[in-house]
């Protein structure tokens, strides 16, 4: 029988044999891991459950929250808070950062995470996900304050997303390219299913949200017009189109079997660079799609340059297969 390998053993192994991760930061992932299957647990209770609605509140980007949103902030705030592995996280849900409690050791790492990816699915059972992502504290830093946190997407030193779907998946990257791990919901553990994910060069599928077409900027509309073209066009054959509104569902399938994702600036409000927040969303899955060969820019600019300015800052996001995104890169 080919050997199972959980998410520990993995780890484990990635810290002995190979160095490339602290204790601690084991830890840290084992925990995130774990609020995953309890937010995948509540997930699959669905309406039995109590989860699903609207939770009639709003977080600082304007949005309504979903029961889903606030369950997931407070599985992955309770779970993660008293292992002493870190010093503050940072959430879509959440204003500002929280610090972890004096009652706990503090650590020397900071958790960032979209807790409930495409809330817009989660009441019609389409999938769903959460993203991470894992920061150092500067060095002689005392005291954690929300500038520790606006480091660029290239230093982080931990990155993933559990997709919760017909099966709930971890995906991970610790810098040594990206790892898929499946939930055992009978053994309760996540099992190393894919190793060394590689997303083809190229591809003939694109993911873009369609009705906004009108307020793209030319470059998007250039790329997909031509995409549109299909055999008879410029790129000489056909496309298909898939957009989950979930980016987690998004670039999962990108993970799988390639794509390019995009959710670019548009005309409807100018003075947004973006839909998508750049700490939580756009860098883990930028470093994520990179580790597997991919790219990932904002049209102008690799996204894990960006130097980040503010906690909740959106970005215009394109990402995926690399010849492609090379491509729509330079028709900016
Ligand atoms: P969230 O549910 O965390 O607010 O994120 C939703 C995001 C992203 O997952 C998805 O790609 C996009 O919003 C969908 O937006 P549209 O509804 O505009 O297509
Ligand atoms: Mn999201
Ligand atoms: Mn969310």
């Amino acid at each position: 029988m080919a050997k199972r390998i959980s998410l520990t053993r993995y780890l484990v192994e990635q810290q002995r044999v190979d160095g490339l991760i602290p204790g601690q930061l084991r830890l840290l992932l084992e925990v995130v891991a774990r609020a995953c299957k309890s937010i995948s647990h509540a997930v699959n209770k669905g309406a039995l459950g109590g989860v699903l609605g609207s939770a009639e509140s709003e977080n600082v980007q304007g949005e309504v929250q979903k029961k889903l949103d606030i369950i997931a902030n407070e599985v992955l705030i309770e779970a993660n808070e008293w292992g002493g592995h870190l010093a503050g996280m940072a959430s879509e849900e959440m204003d500002g950062i929280y610090v972890v409690p004096n009652r706990y050791p503090q650590g020397e790492y900071l958790l960032l995470f979209d807790p409930l990816d495409g809330s817009s699915n989660i009441d019609v059972n389409v999938s769903i996900g959460t993203i991470f992502s894992v920061l150092k504290m500067p060095e002689d830093d005392r005291g954690v304050d929300a500038g520790d946190f606006l480091q660029k997407g290239s230093q982080q030193v931990a990155a993933g997303y559990c997709v919760y779907g017909p099966q709930t998946t971890l995906v991970l990257t610790v810098g040594d390219g990206v790892a898929m791990f499946t939930l055992d919901r009978e053994q309760g553990s996540f099992v190393l299913t894919q190793e060394k994910v590689r997303i083809p060069a190229d591809t003939k599928e694109f993911a873009i949200n369609m009705s906004n077409m009108r307020h793209w900027d030319e470059p998007v509309k250039r790329y997909i017009d031509e995409c549109l073209q299909g055999k008879e066009g410029p790129r000489g054959k056909d496309f298909n189109m898939r957009w989950i509104a979930s980016m987690v569902a998004d670039v999962h399938r990108i993970m799988t079997r390639g794509g390019i994702f995009m959710y670019p600036w548009d005309k409807r409000e100018p003075n947004k660079p973006g839909k998508l927040r750049l700490m939580y969303e756009a860098n883990p899955m930028a470093w994520l799609v990179e580790q597997a060969g991919g790219a990932a820019t904002n049209g102008k600019q690799r996204i894990l340059d960006i130097e980040p300015t503010q906690l909740h800052e959106r970005v215009s996001v394109i990402l995926g297969s690399k010849n492609e995104v090379e491509r729509v890169t330079s028709y900016h």
